[in-house]
């Protein structure tokens, strides 16, 4: 299955929009349409519940996008956070170095490979330093004195709260902090649709443990990491995990491993696991001119925590959730998305049969029955069937139909989207019979 068909899904059935398409759209940035905001939402609302209320020792926080500039500094990403860059002097297109090496894997040396676009050998530029960070400034003059960056990850955010937040909750180490926000990179090859942008949501924890226990506390987040996806439904012989080799490891890691999802131009990353050791705090003591050390109370003496981040791409959950739920099924033709009931944007559609007999008045009573407990929509347009294909396409995973018998005895037909089955049920029993579908699901 190629990835334009699910490019051209999110358009029609407003999932996911290029930015600023009026205009021809923008650099690798997209808008989120009403199912795709609450697909979004509801994915980094189970990631949330996740960290902070099914761990007593996990607490959120919201810091702020642009930061003190030192900050980047100290984190390295001023002074390391860069792509090699080479470019095409005959077509002049850009490319990732990396990337470059990674489809030639018998030519390291710039001169011997071709370049993808125009096929040329021997005109690539050797490669060059780009740094990912986007800057603005401060106020209304702009010169040096007053750059500020764009987070590039939402960790930094963490660490430099991590003591204010500690001591507000009398946290004792081993404690996390959760975050969900957006950061931004310069990427140079953005692609992929949503899987590579210059402007993305992470959903990062940041585990802070006495140095010693970072092994152990790194391969439990791993396993539960890697059992958090089935929550969402995804197909578990499509997710794996990479670990990062010497020349992999980002500055900051002393190991690190990937959760890589199959996705329909590959195995990729939507997940990283790291071992960040005590470097980021080390520095921020170094470039801050702070303690930011914590105490242990048994040993009487203060020390510096490592820290086990877990670092998830919520627009590449997205998009391994969209690429899982697609199915063409051909035997109906019809275009499901499967989405697992818990996350899918719309529960379920309420249908009156006909819009006359008085069917419609008891539709909207369904409604009010339902919202409460589900997103709920109500749709009298059109034949049924085309109104469930259209639902199907969305990802509802529930539609009830109001017919005539339900005049008479209180029921209505509950179908099923995957195996399109239609079950009676009575009108009061509905909320219990969703439920239940959706927990065994
Ligand atoms: N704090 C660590 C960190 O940022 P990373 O591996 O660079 O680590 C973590 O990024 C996750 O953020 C990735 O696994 C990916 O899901 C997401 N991510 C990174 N760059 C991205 C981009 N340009 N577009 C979309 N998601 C991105």
């Amino acid at each position: 299955m190629s990835i334009d068909k699910i490019v051209s899904l999110c358009k029609r059935r407003g999932f996911v929009f290029q930015s600023s398409e009026i205009y021809g759209g923008f650099g690798a940035i997209y808008d989120y349409g009403p199912l795709g905001i609450t697909l979004k939402n509801n994915i980094s609302q189970l990631w949330w519940r996740d960290m902070t209320q099914l761990h007593e020792n996990i607490v959120g926080l919201d810091s702020g996008i642009l930061m003190h500039p030192k900050i980047w500094e100290a984190s390295g990403h001023v002074g390391a956070f860069n792509d090699p860059l080479v470019d095409c002097k005959e077509c002049k297109s850009r490319y990732r170095a990396d990337d470059l090496v990674e489809k030639d894997n018998k030519n390291t040396e710039w001169i011997k490979i071709q370049c993808p676009k125009c096929g040329t050998t021997g005109k690539l530029t050797e490669p060059r330093q780009f740094n990912l960070m986007f800057k603005t400034n401060i106020g209304p003059v702009e010169d040096d004195s007053n750059i500020a960056f764009l987070r590039p990850e939402t960790a930094q955010g963490i660490y430099v709260n991590y003591l204010l937040t500690q001591n507000a909750l009398r946290l004792k180490v081993p404690f996390g902090i959760a975050q969900i926000g957006k950061a931004f990179r310069n990427e140079i090859v953005a692609r992929n649709f949503i899987f590579r942008t210059r402007e993305f949501e992470q959903m990062e924890m940041q585990y802070f443990v006495k140095p010693g226990e970072d092994d152990k506390s790194l391969n439990e987040w791993k396993q539960k990491r890697i059992s958090f996806y089935d929550q969402l439904g995804l197909n578990s012989s499509k997710l794996r995990f990479h670990e990062h080799g010497k020349n992999e490891l980002a500055h900051y890691a002393k190991e690190a491993w990937d959760i890589e999802f199959e996705f329909p131009f590959g195995w990729s990353e939507i997940e990283g696991i790291h071992n960040r050791t005590d470097f980021d705090l080390v520095q921020h003591e170094k470039f801050s001119g702070k303690k930011m050390e914590v105490f242990d109370q048994q040993k009487n003496e203060r020390f510096l925590p490592y820290i086990i981040e877990t670092s998830a791409g919520l627009n590449r959950i997205l998009l391994a959730v969209l690429s899982d739920a697609y199915w063409e099924d051909k035997d109906n033709d019809r275009l499901v998305m499967k989405f697992h009931p818990k996350i899918a944007p719309v529960t379920a559609v309420v249908c009156p049969l006909v819009k006359k007999d008085g069917l419609p008045e008891i539709g909207r009573k369904v409604m009010d029955l339902l919202k409460p407990h589900f997103i709920t929509i109500y749709d009298q347009q059109g034949s049924i069937g085309k109104r469930y294909y259209r639902q199907d396409e969305a990802g509802t995973p529930f539609g009830i139909t109001i017919d005539h018998q339900t005049g008479e005895d209180n029921s209505v037909t509950l179908r099923h989207r995957d195996n399109q089955q239609q079950d009676r049920v009575d009108i009061d029993q509905l909320v219990k019979a969703i439920n239940d579908s959706m927990e065994n699901y």
